[in-house]
């Protein structure tokens, strides 16, 4: 078995988020290094708590959480998604309060500080507005040259929007920030909302999660209800989307991917209908992506699985392990 690699996470949570950290936690290719946290679903603030709280009831307490920023890089933070996340982020499910709090540093803080100590070796998950990742690349325009890579859950290439028409949330919620990020010298791996809305959870794989002998899948279990009642007007069933734990899979290597050009992407950053869009140059499409001159973005348009089996089978045998110990 390889080492596992230093991951930072940076996120909004949130229901999927919840998962994208139950996953990376359970994954034996990652250790889980450093948090931050970002306005989106809920406040900054708020998603320390939820993220704390949730390291607790994992048996994780110990990896730092460090609060990002409040509001986009322009304008101020809209209030968060109660409609889909709950009032409190986590579909109103009540965690056991962590005794934990969030470190002195600033997210942005933190990521560069973990790209330091971990140079050439930490990967990078984003699965909420980038707004702390564009800070960090101010405090550090080296930080493409430190880290071995950064994954975001973002964006729509051919799919539609899932906020406007044609922009996804968390890109929309930080246009200016999306644009930075997009720009560095990196290349970023975006997963999508084409392959995220594709990829679904059904109400059976929910209740595997409530029938587990842990907490961690049940108080997933629990949220979930409230996601799928989101979903119900989007799908026509109960069930939901996967966005942010797709990410993280995708993060980690732990789904093999069917369809992945690196093509250019642009981030709409104007006023108009258009803003929060992700302009992704697919035009290669028909001859099968030949390489595209300044392509920099890998974008993620199919997995080569069913990604529900994996993500379950990814948390039970982590969970299995903690419950015989
Ligand atoms: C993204 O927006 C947030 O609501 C989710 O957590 C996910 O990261 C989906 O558009
Ligand atoms: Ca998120």
């Amino acid at each position: 078995m390889t080492q596992p690699a230093p991951f930072y996470l940076d996120c909004d949570t949130g229901i999927d988020d919840a998962l994208a950290l139950a996953y990376l936690l359970a994954s034996p290719r990652a250790d889980l290094v450093g948090i931050g946290t970002v306005s989106g679903n809920v406040s900054a603030a708020g998603g320390a708590r939820n993220t704390l709280d949730l390291l607790s009831l994992a048996g994780h307490p110990d990896v730092p959480v460090a609060i990002g920023a409040h509001d986009p890089q322009a304008g101020t933070f809209h209030g968060g998604a109660p409609h889909v996340h709950g009032e409190n982020g986590i579909g109103g499910v009540d965690l056991p309060a962590s005794d934990r709090e969030p470190i002195e540093a600033s997210a942005a803080e933190l990521l560069v500080q973990l790209a330091h100590q971990y140079a050439g070796e930490l990967q990078v998950v984003a699965i909420g507005p980038l707004t702390n990742i564009a800070q960090a690349l101010r405090l550090e325009p080296k930080l493409p040259q430190l880290v071995a890579g950064i994954t975001i859950m973002g964006g729509a290439a051919l799919a539609p929007g899932n906020i406007t028409p044609v922009a996804e949330a968390n890109i929309a919620n930080d246009p200016e920030a999306a644009a930075d990020v997009f720009t560095a010298d990196w290349t970023v791996t975006m997963v999508p909302l084409d392959v995220t809305m594709t990829n679904v959870l059904e109400e059976h794989h929910r209740q595997e999660l409530l029938a587990a002998d842990h907490p961690v899948p049940r108080a997933l279990g629990e949220m979930l209800g409230y996601y799928f009642g989101f979903y119900v007007d989007i799908f026509g069933r109960a069930c939901s989307a996967m966005h942010d734990p797709l990410a993280a899979a995708i993060a980690v290597e732990g789904v093999d991917l069917a369809l992945a050009p690196t093509v250019r992407v642009q981030v709409d950053t104007t006023d108009g209908p258009g803003r929060g869009q992700t302009v992704c140059d697919l035009r290669g499409q028909y001859a099968g992506f030949p390489a595209q001159r300044g392509a920099r973005c890998r974008v993620v348009l199919a997995i080569g699985e069913d990604f529900a089996p994996h993500l379950l089978g990814t948390l039970q045998a982590a969970w299995l392990a903690a419950t015989r110990t």
